[in-house]
């Protein structure tokens, strides 16, 4: 086992957190307020290659492994975790999919524009019916000659306002269960595509998340991705790579906590001492310090499995199930720490805190994880 990063997972590291730290940290509070999309760093992003980080060059992506991208994520939602999330859905669940899934014409045309970054894309699983219980899809997709027609409605869709690109999963053959199911890539401004109001969203408010309506929209044969009804099986094994995106971006939001609590802990006296040597805040942090690395180890692994091309579905499961919840509670030891200072806007923690939240919700809440990595163990 090689605990070393090499010079590039250090460079994508460095990059990143120069980024955060120097440039997105400047207008952060203000996104957060305001519900503001980051359309100039998404652009800053795609500049720098991070939007197609792992995409092959050979489709304009910068072709970079697995672990340099939970490093770049976890740098970059140590801050702004919206923006974490943004180059998370591209990156995992637009990309990943059409490079593994697509012919060469459907990377031609879809996959080259997203990995450059000059488009944007969006995964549409989710229904107002059908969100842990995946395979009880909605919306259809009948043929008709050369093309399908799609009616339904999509929930929850991050980047669902301002995506060019959506991978969309609909059903079929009803009649076959998951079987039935397909997976098309399309532009997001067909005829018949409309988009619901922004969701006013507790936290990550500075991503952008709607409901989309098909209302019979003409998709051409040629755009379904993969075999007919391989839809569902292409949409899991996309969910695995998204849920190792969500546990980075969870295990940024924790040490972007911890970084923060740790500094304040050093500076703010109390009872005559900075609070550091109080033992309660110190004990808190240790407690933090382990978790972080317990969590970086675990989205490390499953990172390292990926790379090397094993199974890590259930890697990725436990990474996202243990950073989620991990990140959950250390923001909200951060806030603890700041006491009053913690609860107001200007020192970051409780925004770090709301956004934690949405970890333990989408691409699989904690307890779809959990039925993942149960039905592994049990074999
Ligand atoms: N890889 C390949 N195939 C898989 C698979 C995987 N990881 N997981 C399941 N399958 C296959 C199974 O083998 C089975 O196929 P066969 O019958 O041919 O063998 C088929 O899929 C159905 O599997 P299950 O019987 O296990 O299905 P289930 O109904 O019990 O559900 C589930 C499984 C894991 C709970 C799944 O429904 C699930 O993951 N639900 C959560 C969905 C989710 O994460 N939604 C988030 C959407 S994205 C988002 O959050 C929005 C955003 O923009 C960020």
């Amino acid at each position: 086992m090689n605990f070393e990063y090499t010079e590039e997972q250090i460079m994508a590291q460095q990059s990143a957190r120069d980024l955060a730290q120097k440039e997105f940290i400047k207008d952060v509070i203000e996104r957060d307020a305001k519900a503001i999309f980051p359309k100039n760093h998404v652009q800053t992003l795609a500049e720098l290659g991070f939007m197609g980080m792992q995409v092959a060059p050979e489709w304009d992506g910068t072709g970079m492994d697995t672990i340099s991208y939970v490093l770049a994520i976890e740098e970059i939602s140590k801050i702004d975790s919206s923006l974490g999330v943004i180059m998370s859905v591209n990156n995992s669940l637009v990309c990943w999919p059409i490079e593994n899934y697509g012919t060469d014409e459907q990377k031609e045309k879809y996959l080259k524009p997203l990995a450059r970054g000059d488009k944007l894309g969006a995964f549409l699983l989710s229904e107002p019916e059908a969100g842990s219980d995946a395979t009880k899809q909605r919306t259809t997709a009948v043929e008709d000659g050369d093309h399908y027609i799609i009616n339904g409605t999509k929930n929850w869709i991050t980047n669902g306002g301002t995506a060019d690109t959506y991978v969309v999963i609909a059903h079929t053959h009803p009649e076959q269960g998951h079987r039935g199911i397909n997976a098309f890539v399309m532009d997001s401004k067909l005829e018949g595509i409309s988009v619901g109001p922004h969701e006013d969203k507790m936290g990550m408010r500075s991503s952008d998340t709607h409901s989309v309506m098909f209302t019979d929209v003409k998709v051409p044969k040629e755009n379904r991705l993969g075999d007919d009804g391989m839809g569902f099986k292409i949409a899991m094994k996309t969910l695995e790579g998204g849920r190792l995106g969500i546990a980075a971006q969870a295990l940024g939001l924790a040490s972007g906590a911890y970084e923060f609590a740790l500094k304040y802990a050093q500076e703010r006296k109390a009872f005559g001492t900075e609070i550091i040597n109080h033992q309660d805040v110190a004990f808190k942090l240790a407690d933090m310090a382990t978790e972080i690395e317990q969590m970086r180890l675990l989205a490390l692994h499953a990172a390292w499995l990926k790379d090397q091309g094993k199974s890590y579905g259930t890697a990725s499961a436990m990474a996202k199930l243990a950073c989620a919840e991990k990140a959950m509670k250390i923001t909200t030891d951060a806030v603890q720490i700041h006491g009053g200072y913690g609860y107001v806007k200007e020192y970051h923690v409780e925004r770090l805190m709301r956004d934690a939240k949405l970890t333990q919700i989408y691409e699989g809440t904690s307890e779809i994880q959990k039925i993942v990595i149960s039905r592994a163990i049990r074999g």
